[in-house]
């Protein structure tokens, strides 16, 4: 008996180990004041390693045409969050193609890791967008998107 629960044991934890390295984009500590201020109003402050640096410099150069709205900042605040986001920026390969529009959302990985979500799911009153990634990661704003921390809303 024994010696099958360490087995069985093992076996889990070869499985989740992969699974909780892709999981985690964990928010830098070192986050500047000006990143919770300018661009955590509208949507949560999203952790630097969801986009490459590429994605970043785009969309730090589009802001006053930011999905809809006007989200300028003046220079010097536009050329501290950029930094810092390109420091923070995703590198593996995997994680690092040039986000389409923008968005995180549009990414390869991102439409692969949510193939199970169905079309009707992301419109529903608790969630209403895939950008809302704290509606159903429950721990989204420290960059945690582990499978055991999702809670989809029912409506
Ligand atoms: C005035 C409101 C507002 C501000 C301020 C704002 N955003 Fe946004 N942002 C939006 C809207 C609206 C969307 C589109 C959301 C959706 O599709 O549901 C968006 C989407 C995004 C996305 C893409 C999400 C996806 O679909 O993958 C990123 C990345 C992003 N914002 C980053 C930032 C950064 C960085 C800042 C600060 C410089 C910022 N935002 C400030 C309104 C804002
Ligand atoms: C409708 C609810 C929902 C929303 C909104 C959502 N996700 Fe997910 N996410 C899921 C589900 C369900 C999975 C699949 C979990 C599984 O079975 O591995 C997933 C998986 C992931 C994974 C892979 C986790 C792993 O273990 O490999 C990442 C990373 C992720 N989501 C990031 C995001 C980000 C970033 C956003 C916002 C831009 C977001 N998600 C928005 C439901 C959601």
């Amino acid at each position: 008996m024994k010696i099958h629960h360490t087995f069985y044991l093992s076996l889990c934890l070869c499985f989740s180990t992969s699974s909780i390295f892709a999981a985690k984009m964990p928010m830098p500590a070192d986050a500047p004041a000006s990143y919770e201020a300018e661009c955590a109003s509208c949507h949560m402050a999203y952790p630097p390693g969801l986009l490459s640096e590429q994605s970043w410099k785009n969309l730090m150069a589009s802001l006053s045409k930011h999905f809809g709205t006007d989200a300028s900042v003046d220079a010097q605040t536009r050329a501290e969050i950029t930094n810092w986001l390109i420091k923070n920026a995703a590198t593996r390969q995997k994680y690092s193609e040039t986000a389409p529009e923008n968005r995180i959302t549009k990414i390869s990985w991102f439409i692969r890791k949510h193939d199970e979500v169905r079309p009707d799911v992301w419109k529903r009153a608790g969630i209403k967008s895939p950008a809302n990634c704290g509606a159903c990661h429950i721990d989204a704003a420290k960059g945690i998107f582990s499978e055991n921390n999702i809670r989809i809303p029912a409506k």
